[in-house]
């Protein structure tokens, strides 16, 4: 991973330049992702060790929530033949992700699209994917509007099919103290992390990546898309979702892998 130093350089008189490469500002916020999520390459190697358990080399995916495209890089690098499909609402993110990676030689497809509404689905291209796999990112969506995006993914797979959801989750409520200290010990996990203490904070990055000039007309159209400032985390319990999901259709949902308060989910079609 490359580390750049975080200056932004400004030539003599002039506009600033942009300090990074597209690349650089995805390392970046990989840094940053890490900075909150230390264990952030083991949650995604447990999804991919889960995804080869089930489909062996190839499947097709969609990464929900993709961002500049994080897991989305790393699913292609693990399997060479397999095909991705990236969905996200943030043009900023998705710009970041689509001049990093382009079409990754025909492998990945970017998908604009507004998982708070039904819609989504239409942007997707034609046929099945056999899984669909999110990281930190269905937190975003209100309870209601998760329970049905459930729903529309039970439809949308088919039989044997994967939905795979590495992110925050509470503890059942029938573990008050486990909670807590799943909790806390996040948080210590937090406060020593591993090679990210040069790492830019999520606010501080947003801050020194809005200074590029070429991206001024994707913020003034992510503000409109997303206009609450910050957003609101919307942790449910793990017993919750499992139940969720099962009354959408899923046969069976259970955590496959967790760090303190941090699973991934799995649930199969
Ligand atoms: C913290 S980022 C995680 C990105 C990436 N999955 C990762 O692990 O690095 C959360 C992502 O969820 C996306 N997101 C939030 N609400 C969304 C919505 N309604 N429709 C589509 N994407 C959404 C955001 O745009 C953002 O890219």
């Amino acid at each position: 991973m490359n580390t750049p130093s975080h200056s932004v350089r400004r030539p003599k008189g002039g506009s600033p330049t942009p300090a990074y490469s597209w690349r650089e500002w995805v390392d970046l916020w990989d840094r940053q992702q890490t900075r909150y999520i230390p264990h952030r390459e083991a949650r995604f190697e447990a999804m991919f060790d889960t995804l080869e358990s089930q489909f062996g080399g190839r499947f097709t995916v969609v990464d929900l929530g993709c961002g500049p495209g994080s897991l989305s890089a790393r699913l292609l690098r693990r399997f060479p033949r397999i095909r991705v499909v990236a969905v996200d609402y943030d043009p900023v993110l998705l710009y970041l992700g689509r001049q990093t990676l382009r079409s990754a030689s025909g492998r990945l497809r970017w998908v604009e699209a507004d998982l708070r509404a039904p819609a989504w689905r239409e942007r997707l291209p034609r046929g099945r994917p056999d899984a669909v796999v999110s990281t930190t990112a269905l937190h975003w969506l209100p309870f209601v509007r998760l329970r049905k995006l459930y729903a529309e993914l039970a439809r949308l797979l088919p039989a044997g099919g994967l939905f795979l959801d590495g992110d925050h989750r509470l503890l059942d409520r029938s573990l008050p103290q486990l909670g807590r200290i799943a909790r806390d010990a996040s948080r210590l996990a937090r406060r020593s992390p591993r090679g990210t203490d040069q790492a830019l904070g999520w606010t501080e990055w947003w801050e020194k990546l809005r200074a590029e000039p070429r991206l001024t007309a994707l913020f003034e159209l992510r503000a409109a898309r997303y206009p609450e400032r910050g957003h609101h985390e919307h942790s449910a319990t793990v017993g919750a979702q499992r139940s969720w999901l099962h009354r959408a259709g899923f046969r069976e949902a259970a955590p496959v892998w967790q760090q303190f308060d941090d699973f991934v989910l799995a649930a199969v079609r």
